[in-house]
């Protein structure tokens, strides 16, 4: 099963309104009023002061600032550690290097370790450009993580979906080998029996009236026989795939799915259409069957609804599957980040297809899903 990864925030303090939490590492006060002096016409903000490791480890954490400015190095403490346990906190802030003096093996070291950016206490005016730039990158860097993850949960789920889909198929040719073997074996097996019967009958010499009679309902059971063969034979390739589909196309088929529902479940179900459905390719045939198949599924076992409405239309904007139901309605953020495939599937499924889906649904209010897809591409 596949678990939601993304825990990471998202980070963007310049677009929050409100002041910027800066974190400064630094053991001399006059040091401390230059910065502050040089950040005062360009930023609206907060700060905290820090010089040791026990104050700097707390303040991250309660402070939670946007940015640290930290001096290299302190009596008690150093930028570097500094650096150290802010990575080990994995909280993704700026850090900046503020020193007296560094040199360039120094500095690039600690560029190495992760700080985004240092500068010299006799350079500050460049202060409040390198804090603008580093918190630009850092937000930047943050986003790009969380797409990495997204795009990492969407592979698990996807790789979810192709071994459900597996095993259904699996578990689909099972049923249907059984079913093949047990119902057809059998009725052909009967036939062959009765066959062999009437061979013997028909080869024994006594013509008597009452051995005729005897072939005579033979044959009529032999008859009967096939034509419930036959209908084994179509039940089988129905569950293969809905014949109908092939030969009539979408909106007969989907008749026949709300019919059976109508008769087996305890939901009123509606049919509105108003389309050509054979002008689709097979494909986009089958894709839209198998989306609206997930759809009234999940309205059987989730929604608790009393009647469903199933409308196709088609305008000059494109085609829409419009699905609704009087139900409980559900979270939509929940079942986005459910490990459930049946709604992941269907957006897997409308992508060739450039379709959209929206569900507009709520607790207590019933659910509607309407996919809508662009007219082009549903001949190929
Ligand atoms: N019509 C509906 N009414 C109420 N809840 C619904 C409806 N459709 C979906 N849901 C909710 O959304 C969740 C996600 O649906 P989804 O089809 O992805 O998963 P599922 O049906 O639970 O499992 P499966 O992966 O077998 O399809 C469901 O578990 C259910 O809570
Ligand atoms: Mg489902």
């Amino acid at each position: 099963m596949t678990e939601p990864l993304n825990n990471i925030q998202s980070f963007d303090p310049f677009n929050e309104n409100r002041p910027l939490r800066i974190l400064i590492v630094e053991d001399s006060d006059l040091d401390v009023e230059l910065i502050r002096l040089k950040l005062k016409k360009e930023f609206n903000f907060i700060d905290e002061v820090v010089y040791d490791e026990k104050a700097y480890s707390k303040t991250i954490e309660v402070f939670n600032p946007d940015i640290i400015l930290s001096d290299y190095s302190m009596p008690q403490f150093n930028g570097l550690e500094a650096l150290k346990i802010l990575k080990a906190s994995k909280i993704q802030r700026p850090f900046i290097i503020v020193t007296g003096a560094i040199d360039e093996e120094t500095a690039v070291h600690c560029i190495k370790e992760g700080a985004d950016d240092y500068l010299l206490k006799d350079r500050l005016t460049r202060l409040p450009a390198a804090i603008r730039q580093s918190i630009k990158q850092k937000r930047i860097a943050v986003e790009k993580e969380i797409a990495s993850i997204d795009l990492e949960f969407s592979h698990l789920r996807l790789r979810d979906l192709l071994n459900r889909l597996e095993w259904i198929r699996d578990d689909e040719k099972k049923r249907i080998s059984l079913e093949i073997h047990d119902q057809l074996g059998q009725e052909l097996t009967a036939s062959k029996l009765g066959l062999f019967y009437l061979k013997q009958q028909i080869e024994n010499k006594d013509k008597s009236v009452e051995r005729k009679e005897n072939i005579s309902k033979k044959i009529n059971e032999l008859i009967e026989l096939s034509s419930n063969t036959i209908k084994t034979v179509r039940r089988i390739a129905h569950q293969l795939r809905p014949v109908i589909l092939d030969d009539l196309g979408l909106i007969p088929a989907l008749e026949w799915m709300i019919k059976n529902f109508n008769e087996n479940t305890d939901i009123s179900w509606r049919l509105v259409a108003d389309i050509n459905s054979l002008e689709f390719s097979d494909k986009f045939t089958t894709a839209a069957f198998r989306i609206i198949q997930e759809t009234l599924t999940n309205v059987i076992r989730h929604s608790n609804a009393e009647s469903c409405i199933v409308s196709i239309t088609k305008d000059k904007q494109g085609l829409f599957f419009t699905i609704k139901d009087n139900g409980v309605g559900f979270d939509l953020a929940l079942a986005r980040v459910s490990d459930k495939l049946g709604l992941f599937g269907i957006e897997e499924r409308i992508k060739p297809w450039n379709g959209v889906l929206k569900i507009n649904t709520g607790k207590d209010s019933g659910s509607e899903v309407i996919v809508t897809f662009p007219l082009n591409l549903l001949k190929n």
